[in-house]
Formats: C-alpha cells, structure tokens, sequence
C-alpha cells in the first residue's frame, strides 16, 4: 500500500516542479546518448542477448491459462518460450525444444494438453517438463530419461502476471523490482483480471518508440487534443530506481474530476489518492510502461522484431468485475486509448530514418527526459560496460539521483 508519506512526498515532488525556475542545483546537463545504439548491428547483438534474453519480461496473465494444461507460446525474445499451467497449479516455462532433436512441443500460440508430446518422434513429457516416455527406448541404451527434462526458464507471478526470464542465473523477479510490488499492493495483483490485448507493428526500433513513454516533454505538441487537456507535464515528478526502473508522476489539472469515460466502473478502494486523482506511470526495465488508474490498469509493453522493427502490445487489465460481461465503455476506454497511442506513433519511421543518417549526431535529452538516460545508463551496466564500444557508451551521471525508495 502507498505509505501516507509517499503520498506526501510524491505531492510535494509535483510543488516543487511546479515552482522550479531550473533543474535543482548541481543537477548535471545529460551528454549526448550515442545515435548508433539505435542502430550499430554489433551494440544491437549485445542488446538482444545482454537485455532481451536475460531480463524479466511480461508473458501473460493467468486469465490467458487459467486451467492445468492450458499453454501460451511466447516468442518475443526471438527464443521459443512455452508457458505452462501444470496439474500443481504452478505456472512454469521451458524452452519449447524437444530434447530429442528439437522440434516443438506446441506450434499453436495457446492451447489446452494433457502432456507435452513431441510431433516428430513421440517423446513425450509432463507438464512439469519430465521426459516420460520415448518410443524404442530400446534404440538408446543405457539412456536415462531423468536426464533430458525440457529445459526450463525462469517464471514467476506477481498477482496474477507472469513473467520469465530467461537468464539461467536470474535473481528473483520481486528482489529486482524493490520497493514496485509494495507500492502496488494498492491494485491488489492478485485480483486483476484481463480485459483485452492488441499488438500494433511499427516500423523503428524499439527504443524510438519506448522513449516516447518515457517522458511528457511531448504533451503540447503531439496530444494538444487528448492527455494535455487533463495533465499538467509542468508538475511531474519522477523517481528513478536501481535496475532502471522508474516512476513518473504527472499532476491531473483538475484533481477532483472524474473521467467520464470510467464512470460507472469499478474502482479500486485501496487506490492512493496519487492513483485515483493523478496519473503515475510505472517504468518495469526494460520494456513495460504502465499508468494504473483505480478503473483499470494497461500495460504497455515493447517488442524488438529486428533492428528496425518492433511492435507495441497494450494489454488492458481491470478490477476484479465478478463475471458477467464488461462495462460497456470499455469499449469506448480501449478505442480512446489507441487514439492516443497513434499520436504517439506518428514520428516513429521517420524517427527511425533519421537515425539512420549521417545527418544524426545523438539525442539531446533535458532534465524533464532523464528517465531515457537512466535506462541507457542501466542497458550499458547489463551489457556490461566494457564489452559496448567505447564510442556507443554513455556516461554514467544519475547514479546521485538513483533512491531505493520515494520516501523517508
Ligand atoms: S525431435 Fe522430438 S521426438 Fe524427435
Ligand atoms: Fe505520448
């Protein structure tokens, strides 16, 4: 739950940034991030095996496999990865990569099995991954089936959210997320329920379109006509965490008003007054974006497909409604939000196009921006900061500004 003075502090976070006239005293001017991380094949390499495929990452919800047997296959991190509700109740991931020769297990995106059984030769496994069977075992002598379980990946819920990750070395996904899943306790994880989700492919790379969530410098030109008529970028107030998350907290113009287009929802009771009048966006490293509201919760989440390639998945989650069909603006809520999300699209390929060229010489990030910065800082400490071109680095200096948590 959010501490009465997190609240506070997060209140007067906004008063301050209301009232500055410039970034607080010694607050460093951010160098130049490096063009070429957008776009150098070799520091893009790095990025896939150093981020993709060794962070914790948003699979699904437990709605999407509600039942032992049910299965998702998730391929976002160009690996093969199969979730599985086992008949424990437990949810685990593998690689969905037959010990035999690696065929699939599953080839559709979701699924309900008995088992897992190999369509090439017929090995066949539990849901817990065990090989149990293989036909002419006969054919391998002294072959010992306890050897050749699937080959897991790590999975873990928070609330009703799964997650994998597939660094065989990965701390635990609570343990990396400090202070996030007690501040989210207001949402109850383990309540929410999965409302819908949609992919949208752009053509850029990842991190074009990520940076635009990142900040709300963009308000006044891009959503002149939607977010900036009911939040005020000049109050936001952000925290910046280790392993590069971050909050972003962006004062509503208007506290007490209630957005028509909630009206009649269900709303969270234990919803700080931060979450219920103002708007707090959740940056989870690397790649989800959420602004939670007390009505409903999207996660907005960010998916490489090539260097110049990527699409963005909203995925709306709401209150526990207790069964029965959706609030009929729901439909409305969802079509309002994809509005916004074309904005927010619009410059992306051509972004993109710049970058590329020669006439590109980096991003030039204000104070207002620093969220970008800090997740770079966190790519070049997971890559590792000696294996990344010394021409492509970025120069720590948020490490001052990096809390444990937002209050005393
Ligand atoms: S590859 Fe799976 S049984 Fe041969
Ligand atoms: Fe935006």
């Amino acid at each position: 739950m959010m501490k009465a003075a997190t609240v506070e502090r997060i209140k007067s976070g906004m008063r301050y940034e209301f009232d500055r006239s410039a970034p607080p005293d010694g607050f460093p001017a951010l160098p130049p991030i490096p063009g070429g991380r957008y776009t150098d094949p070799a520091f893009l390499a790095l990025e896939q095996r150093h981020l993709w495929q060794a962070s914790w990452l948003y699979a699904c919800h437990i709605d999407e496999i509600p039942e032992p047997g049910h299965f998702l296959l998730f391929r976002r991190t160009g690996s093969p990865l199969l979730i599985v509700h086992g008949k424990d109740g437990v949810v685990r991931a593998f690689y969905n990569t037959c010990r035999h020769r690696g065929a699939p297990l599953v080839k559709d995106t979701t699924g309900r099995v008995e088992g897992l059984v190999c369509q090439y030769h017929g090995w066949t496994y539990g849901l817990d991954g065990r090989l149990m069977n293989l036909r002419d075992r006969r054919d391998f002598p002294g072959f010992d089936p306890q050897c050749y379980p699937l080959t897991g990946v790590s999975c873990e819920r928070l609330g009703n959210w799964v997650f994998v990750n597939e660094d065989p070395n990965a701390r635990p996904l609570a343990e990396t997320l400090g202070e996030i899943p007690g501040l989210w306790a207001e949402i109850q994880p383990d309540q929410t329920r999965f409302v819908h989700k949609k992919s949208y492919h752009v053509k850029c790379n990842v991190k074009v379109l990520l940076d635009a969530f990142l900040e709300v410098y963009h308000l006044k030109s891009i959503h002149q006509q939607t977010v900036d008529r009911f939040l005020d970028h000049r109050g936001t107030t952000i925290t910046l965490w280790p392993h590069g998350h971050s909050l972003m907290v962006t004062p509503n113009r208007r506290p007490d008003w209630e957005d028509p287009g909630t009206l009649g929802m269900i709303k969270l009771a234990t919803a700080s007054e931060i979450t219920a009048k103002h708007n707090p966006s959740y940056h989870l490293y690397p790649n989800l974006v959420t602004p939670i509201a007390d009505s409903g919760i999207p996660f907005i989440l960010f998916w490489p497909c090539g260097p110049r390639e990527m699409e963005i998945e909203v995925v709306w989650c709401a209150p526990d409604w207790g069964g029965g069909p959706l609030h009929p603006l729901w439909e409305k809520r969802i079509a309002n939000f994809e509005r916004i999300l074309y904005e927010d699209t619009q410059f992306a390929e051509f972004i993109q196009e710049s970058v590329e060229s020669a006439g590109y010489r980096g991003l030039n990030l204000n104070y207002q921006e620093r969220r970008i910065y800090h997740w770079h800082e966190e790519l070049d400490r997971r890559i590792g900061v000696e294996r990344v071109p010394a021409h492509l680095r970025v120069q720590p200096v948020l490490a001052p500004y990096v809390v444990d948590q937002i209050g005393p």
